[in-house]
């Protein structure tokens, strides 16, 4: 018996990263689960997790199409009658100083970070209501909500806006059975996270990784598989008192408030160990 034994989930983005790793998860404790995403390896990523057993469908969505998402979910309603986890995981990493990011970047981060979670929750809300269960899981950033850098403005604003959605949808919708919870990752290993260091820092992506390492209480980078079974918490009954908050996954990166001073040697007086 697994604990999500004959619900039904869509995940958001789910072609590769964080989004796979949450649909595998998900999979794995039962659950029937549509991976959603604009790009088409989705459907390899399906074939892959149908390789191991699991009860998986792909489809393509954007999720700043409305259209798209609403004719997604009608059909997902249609295939399998209920709609009872809805993951938003699709995001972009927009960097840059915000005098440099062009108003194309700005909107598109807007778009797909923010726009792209309220349409896929307008899409799946009545279904939910009309069950009077649902589990709404947001997957926000602990940058712009407890910690930033030079660069992320807009994304830690799109990031921000998640936590200000999930909570006041969480009060709204609380009386018909469903929660909202939003997760904030840290720097956890996908192509997105690859990607950003080979443009933002000149040291090969290994030597950066070893530094991120080295500021990680955990002393390592997060996996997407650790994200996947936090959202398969919050969308099991395990969870069921929770909502309108989030769960930190971030191996206590964001705890210390001496961390340069200790990379460079640590604080006078507390002595090697
Ligand atoms: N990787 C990290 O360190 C990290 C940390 C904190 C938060 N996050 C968040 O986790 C989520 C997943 O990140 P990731 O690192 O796996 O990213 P990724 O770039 O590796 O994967 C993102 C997936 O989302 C899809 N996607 C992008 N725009 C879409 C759209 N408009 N419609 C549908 N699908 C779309 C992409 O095709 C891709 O499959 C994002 O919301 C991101 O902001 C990531």
């Amino acid at each position: 018996m697994g604990k999500l034994d004959g619900r039904v989930a869509i995940v958001t983005g789910a072609a590769i990263g964080i989004g796979e790793g949450i649909a595998s998860s998900l999979a794995k404790h039962g659950a029937k689960v549509v991976l959603s995403d604009r790009n088409k390896e989705v459907f390899e990523t399906t074939r892959r997790l149908e390789r191991k057993g699991y009860n998986v469908v792909g489809k393509l969505m954007d999720v700043t199409n409305f259209d798209q998402v609403t004719s997604v979910s009608k059909e997902i309603v249609h295939d399998f009658c209920r709609i009872d986890i809805l993951v938003n995981n699709a995001g972009i990493g927009t960097v840059g100083l915000i005098e440099r990011l062009t108003e194309e970047d700005i909107t598109k981060t807007l778009e797909v970070n923010v726009k792209g979670v309220i349409n896929c929750t307008r899409a799946v809300i009545q279904n939910m209501k009309a069950n009077l269960y649902g589990k709404i899981i947001n997957i926000s950033s602990v940058t712009g909500v407890l910690v930033s850098d030079p660069g992320f403005s807009v994304y830690g604003a799109s990031k921000g806006a998640i936590m200000g959605f999930s909570k006041s949808l969480a009060v709204e919708v609380g009386k018909y059975g469903i929660t909202v919870n939003a997760i904030l990752p840290g720097v956890i290993d996908t192509p997105m996270f690859n990607q950003g260091i080979k443009t933002s820092f000149s040291k090969p992506p290994l030597d950066v990784v070893k530094s991120l390492d080295k500021g990680i209480p955990l002393n390592r980078i997060g996996t997407t598989d650790e994200i996947g079974e936090v959202v398969s918490f919050l969308a099991s009954e395990e969870s069921r008192y929770i909502t309108g908050t989030s769960i930190t996954v971030d191996g206590g990166s964001t705890l210390s408030e001496c961390a340069g001073l200790l990379l460079e040697g640590g604080l006078a007086g507390l002595g090697k160990n």
